[in-house]
């Protein structure tokens, strides 16, 4: 049986009934959701269509559905399972109360938990009642991320080698999002849709050396939306994904 490592990540009278708030914990964007009836659920946070957070959806607690901001796919909160498409679901976390405190355990099997839907494995999900005005496209679930929903950081007078352990350190950050990298010859720009993560472990693993995340700064000559900066991580992201 897998190990599983239990992580506190909030007071439990912090979560009110129908609130679906997001958390990365140990490397997983993991969303807890408190339903109605006061049961408490944890799911991945990132839709297993594309790279958005479901944690910013639309939650009706009434019926326990929670809408997907990108292309309004729907799921039941009870079970994970997506209800409009069905086929596909979410992973599920554990999750326990100790004390006035709520854990979720992460599976400590070295994977990552993430469903992506993906039309082969799952089957061919149906749509139902859905109209096309809403961008829901069953057979190209690859659709692009347009440019301005992209975001990541600009560098410029770097050195090839340490560009590369940075491109790799943000795939590896990043291990399901699609990470685009253009090389100008002046700078570099390296993207993802909507949310990009570079770790100072990450780095730290490509250089095979101590690194401060704040090096980084006199080659960061832009980046593509809003960044938080800190000793352990640096993250660019939307207005909306703040
Ligand atoms: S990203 Fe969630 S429905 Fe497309």
């Amino acid at each position: 049986m897998t190990e599983v490592k239990w992580v506190e990540v909030t007071d439990a009278a912090e979560l009110w009934e129908g609130d679906v708030v997001d958390f990365e914990v140990d490397g997983e964007q993991v969303m807890l959701a408190h339903l109605a009836g006061g049961e408490i659920k944890a799911y991945q946070s990132m839709c297993p269509h594309q790279e958005i957070l479901l944690s910013h959806g639309d939650y009706d607690v009434d019926n326990s559905e929670l809408t997907c901001t990108g292309h309004s796919w729907k799921f039941d909160l009870t079970s994970g399972k997506g209800t409009n498409p069905v086929g596909s679901e979410l992973y599920s976390f554990p999750v326990k109360i100790v004390g006035e405190k709520i854990q979720i355990g992460i599976p400590q099997d070295g994977k990552q938990h993430y469903c992506r839907f993906s039309g082969v494995s799952a089957g061919v999900p149906e749509f139902s009642g859905v109209p096309e005005a809403q961008g829901v496209s069953m057979t190209h679930t690859e659709e692009p991320v347009t440019a301005e929903k992209r975001v990541g950081p600009i560098l410029r007078g770097i050195d090839a080698d340490f560009c590369d352990a940075i491109i790799n350190a943000i795939e590896t950050d990043n291990p399901h999002s699609d990470v685009e990298v253009d090389d100008q010859g002046g700078y570099v720009r390296i993207t993802t849709p909507w949310r990009c993560r570079l770790t100072r472990k990450a780095v730290e693993e490509e250089l095979g050396t101590d690194f401060r995340l704040a090096d980084i700064e006199p080659n960061l000559a832009g980046f593509a939306g809003r960044i938080q900066f800190g000793d352990d991580e640096i993250v660019w992201h939307l207005d909306r994904e703040a």
